[in-house]
């Protein structure tokens, strides 16, 4: 697909619903393929559910971007402020204070036309703005197109964690970028 204009802005209560239709149909593309689907769908209805999702837009901590094309929401950002909560991770990222890029996630019609620039761009504004000293993410370690994304835009691997998706433990690389 060619690249069509996108406008990053923050996402409100209203955007619920759509947020949660999107984060159900990229979250799958972020799993490993040896991934169980009932695993996935358990995910998707406990994490991703428009509920959730009016949870995470009403949490302070949490801010959520949206990338707007065509008048349609075709990727998502969800940043979390406050610094890693997990011992693990919190061991292994440097910078402080720090800005956790939690979700990145872009309609697959729409996957190398600059949405995902444009919203990592905006995610690391607000970093900035914020203060920051840096950013953080996690990826699994089979997700080889999101790895090559985050190392073009300034990332590096510095550590690993598991993450538990359904009854399925997953490997994440961390990622990190220092300002
Ligand atoms: C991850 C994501 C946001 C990146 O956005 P994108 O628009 O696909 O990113 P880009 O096209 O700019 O960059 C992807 C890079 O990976 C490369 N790539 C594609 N498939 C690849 C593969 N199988 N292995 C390695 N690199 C791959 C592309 O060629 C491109 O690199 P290049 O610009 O040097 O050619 C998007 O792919 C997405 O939403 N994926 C599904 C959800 C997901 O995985 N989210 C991340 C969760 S941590």
């Amino acid at each position: 697909m060619s690249a069509i204009p996108v406008t990053v802005d923050r996402a409100g209560l209203w955007d619920a619903e759509t947020l949660s239709d999107v984060a159900a149909a990229t979250f799958p593309l972020a799993c490993p393929p040896d991934l169980a689907s009932e695993d996935i769908e358990t995910y998707i209805d406990e994490v991703l559910s428009d509920e959730r999702f009016g949870d995470y837009l009403n949490d302070p901590d949490r801010t959520v971007l949206k990338a707007v094309a065509d008048a349609q929401i075709v990727g998502y950002a969800m940043l979390v402020a406050g610094g890693p909560r997990d011992p693990v991770v919190a061991r292994v990222i440097e910078p402080r204070p720090v800005l956790e890029i939690s979700k990145m996630y872009v309609l697959p019609g729409h996957h190398g036309t600059g949405v995902s620039t444009a919203l990592m761009a905006a995610a690391l504004d607000h970093a900035h703005s914020d203060g920051c000293a840096g950013a953080w993410l996690a990826v699994n370690q089979q997700n080889a197109r999101a790895q090559r994304f985050y190392t073009k835009l300034g990332f590096r691997t510095v550590g690993t964690r598991t993450l538990t998706v359904g009854s399925t433990v997953c490997d994440d690389y961390l990622m990190q970028q220092a300002f």
